[in-house]
Order: structure tokens, then sequence, then C-alpha cells
């Protein structure tokens, strides 16, 4: 039987018993679980088989709410809450002593965020404490961007999936953290760069990527399909290096022909970079079910947010 309902007064009611319930996003689905409860973050950690000293992102309702769980707002966070909530931006901030060391693998900051999804802003006004919400994959692998996803994943683990149909922004939440007043972007992501600067000035990036750009294996593999991928910004020099395999394509706007092509998708043929973040995660999906060789990933210009998407196919393709 399925663990896909609508039913928000059902994911309250597991929820409040302290039971963990995927939620849509309008980044990826998440693994929610309230905040407070010892029990249900133990949960999300063992479903998703995630290493303890890896920190949640806490969901509110609200930026009302953002003094219940954060010490201290620095301007530019309150700046870049006012410009971007609800939506794909995590702030991490001095915690409020109540937040339990569970949900910051015991640093005294805290991620939080309100998501930009109607069912979910629905849902998190019926609760009375906050949603810890992992992307609800297990840890490593592609994240999920319809109900569909997760149940594939978790449909023997979790007992429901509250659908909220295919998420829009299809990456996760740009993370951005504090040094003094000074805003650094801890991880690229749905909200792109230039729109944060246009806030708050040039900004900094720590994106681990940046630390050792020349170093693949230092990344993190994270976002990975099963099947080999390689990232190229020439798709038919990777295809003429590899003719003996039966190859799967993902091109950002222009397709391609080559007998050894099996299964090929195009991200946005208006070359739109919403469109492309927005099918991303689904085209891998899609390609990891086709029993391919290789599959050929295709970087994108390096604005806006084809630095997101090059971020996680940089490493959807490190080596395990
Ligand atoms: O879009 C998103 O952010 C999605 C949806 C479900 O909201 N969530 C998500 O969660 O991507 P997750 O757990 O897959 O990624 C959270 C990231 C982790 O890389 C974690 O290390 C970082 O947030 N993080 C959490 N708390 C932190 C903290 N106090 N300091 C630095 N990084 C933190
Ligand atoms: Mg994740």
């Amino acid at each position: 039987m399925s663990i896909i309902s609508t039913d928000i007064s059902k994911a309250v009611a597991l929820l409040q018993a302290e039971d963990v319930v995927a939620i849509p996003t309008e980044t990826v689905y998440g693994l929610a679980g309230n905040i407070f409860s010892e029990k249900a973050i133990k949960c999300v950690f063992e479903t998703k088989q995630r290493p303890f000293f890896n920190p949640l992102i806490v969901h509110i309702a609200s930026v009302a709410q953002l003094p219940n769980i954060v010490s201290y707002i620095p301007e530019k966070a309150r700046l870049l809450a006012d410009a971007f909530w609800p939506g794909p931006l995590t702030l991490v901030l001095p915690k409020q002593s109540i937040i339990p060391d569970v949900i910051t693998a015991g640093k005294d900051t805290v991620a939080v965020r309100v998501p930009n999804h109607p069912i979910t802003l629905k849902l998190l006004q019926q609760l009375d404490f906050p949603l810890a919400a992992p992307s609800a994959n297990p840890f490593g692998s592609i994240s999920p961007t319809t109900a569909q996803h997760v149940e594939d994943y978790f449909k023997h683990h979790i007992k429901m999936v509250l659908d909220g149909g295919a998420c829009q922004r299809g990456i996760e939440s740009t993370i951005i953290g504090f040094e003094g007043e000074a805003p650094i972007i801890y991880r690229l992501g749905s909200t792109a760069i230039e729109a944060i600067e246009r806030v708050v000035g040039t900004i900094e990036i720590k994106n681990k990527e940046d630390i050792a750009p020349n170093a693949p294996g230092m990344l993190e593999r994270h976002y990975a399909p099963s099947t080999q991928t390689i990232l190229t910004d020439n798709i038919s020099e990777a295809i003429k290096n590899n003719t003996e395999k039966r190859i799967g394509v993902l091109a950002f706007s222009t397709g391609c022909h080559h007998e050894s092509i099996a299964f090929q998708i195009v991200l946005s043929q208006t070359k739109n970079d919403q469109e492309a973040a927005s099918k991303l995660y689904d085209a891998l999906h899609q390609l990891d079910k086709q029993n391919l060789d290789l599959i050929v990933a295709e970087l994108l210009p390096d604005v806006g947010l084809g630095k997101s998407i090059n971020d996680r196919l940089r490493r959807a393709t490190v080596q395990p």
C-alpha cells in the first residue's frame, strides 16, 4: 500500500505522536520530526543513515518565530529573512539554549528557514513545535523532488509522505552563516548569489568545493546516482571516449546524437537555469533507473543557479 497522502491532519497527528513524516518544500522533500522529540529526531537520523555530526535545518512557520530559535540576529540576517522568507534560504545563527544538541550536532549555532510551500506552511501553523527536516533521501544519494521519490526510498521505514506535488525549485536552500556581522555562503542552493548580493552586497563563499577546487577527492560525495557519472563541458568528446558503453546523457539545453546514447534528458531547451534546477534531481533519478554503464552530465554556464547546479553535479560525480 502506498504511504503517499494529502491528508494534513494525519501528518499533524503523526508528528504530535513523535513520528517522522516526509514533507514537501519548494526545494526538495524533507524527512521531518518535532525538534524537541528525542525519539523523532533519532528516527530521522536512523532512517537517513545520517552521521550524528551532521546538523539539521529547523523549519518554522514565519519570521516572527525566529527569536524563539536564535539568540542573536545580525542586521544583514534580518534583511535576508525579510527579503527571502518564505523561501529557499537558510540562516545559520547563534542558537537559543532550548534548541537540543542533537539538532545542531553540539554546535552553538542553528540552521533555520521558513519554507515556501503552501501545504507545509499550513502544517507548521497547526503544530506548536518547529520541524527539523533534512532532505528525505538516504545519506549521500539523490535528493527527492516528488512524493514518489521518497516512497521509493523509504516505503518500509516511514508511515507517511505528505504529497505536495513536484518541488518547484528543485535544489536545496542556499545556506548563509555569519562571521561577526558578515554573511558567508556555506552552501550554494536555490537562491542565486546575485539575488543575495542585491540585498546585502558582495558576499564571500565558503562552499567546501571552493576550499579544494582542484582536488575532487576532497569533495564530499553527495547527491550521487549509483551509476558511474562523469561531468564535462563537451558531451560529444566524452561520448567518443566511451563508445563501448551504454550511455545516458544529461544535457543543459541541446541534445546530442550518437549510437551509444541509450537515454537522454535535456534540462531546459530555453536555457532557463530555474527550469534546469527544478528538473535536475528527477533527471538523475530517471537516468539511474535505465541500467546504464555511464551517465555523461553537462556543466552549465557558471552564473545564477548554474553555479548551484554545477556544485551538485560535481558532488554527484565524486568517486565513492
Ligand atoms: O532545502 C533544504 O535546505 C532542504 C529542505 C528539506 O528544507 N533541507 C536540507 O537539509 O537540505 P540537509 O539536512 O540535507 O542539509 C542541511 C545542511 C547540512 O549540510 C548541514 O551540515 C548544514 O545544513 N547545517 C545545519 N546546521 C548547521 C550549522 N549549525 N552550521 C553549519 N551548517 C549547518
Ligand atoms: Mg541532503
